[in-house]
């Protein structure tokens, strides 16, 4: 059975993009889901001083290894300004000290979504232009537009964006 990892790339407690991203490895089949909360992970502020005066946390090996061991990620991105979450890029600068090909060419399904209607398409964009530097091996991409209009109860509400979706979904799980 395949080990996913799903993580969405923010510390909110109630963060909508660890939703979209858990909700969708729950529309997969026949895996095993590994549902990353970037919280339970202690990783100071990155700096190269702090690297050199302090190495890699414990924190840091323990999601290095879980990556190690993944078998593809669904990623769901959060936008601060225009770019990634402060959470996301500190474990993303981390973790490429570790090991440049950070995402290790596996299947990846990316996304993002915000309240506003780009949902979060510029974190997106920014992503889709260096992962695959990264070893990201981005089998598909989609941008959710206003969460809270189009996600209710657990469940895509909206009809085009569900159908899109789900062949999104069809087409990592025939990657995997
Ligand atoms: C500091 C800050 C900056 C934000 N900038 C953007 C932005 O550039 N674009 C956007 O669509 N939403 C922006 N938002 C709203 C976030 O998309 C919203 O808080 C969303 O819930 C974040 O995702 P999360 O729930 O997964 O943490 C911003 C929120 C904060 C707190």
């Amino acid at each position: 059975m395949k080990n996913i990892i799903t993580i969405g790339g923010s510390n909110s407690k109630n963060s909508i993009n660890k939703i979209l991203a858990e909700y969708t490895g729950s529309l997969l089949n026949n895996v095993q889901l590994s549902k990353i909360d970037l919280n339970d992970f202690e990783l100071p502020l990155f700096s190269v001083d702090v690297e050199n005066e302090q190495g890699f946390s414990e924190g840091l090996k323990k999601l290095n290894t879980i990556i190690d061991e993944a078998d593809g990620f669904i990623i769901s991105l959060a936008e601060h300004n225009g770019a990634y979450s402060v959470a996301f890029k500190n474990a993303f600068d981390w973790l490429s000290r570790i090991e440049g090909k950070v995402w290790r060419d596996k299947p990846m399904l990316l996304l993002a979504t915000s309240p506003g209607e780009r949902g979060g398409e510029t974190a997106l964009n920014i992503a889709l232009g260096r992962f695959p530097y990264m070893g990201g091996n981005i089998i598909g991409s989609m941008s959710f537009p206003s969460f809270f209009e189009n996600f209710k109860e657990d469940e895509i509400t909206n009809a085009e964006l569900k159908a899109t979706h789900l062949k999104l979904v069809n087409k990592f799980q025939n990657a995997i």
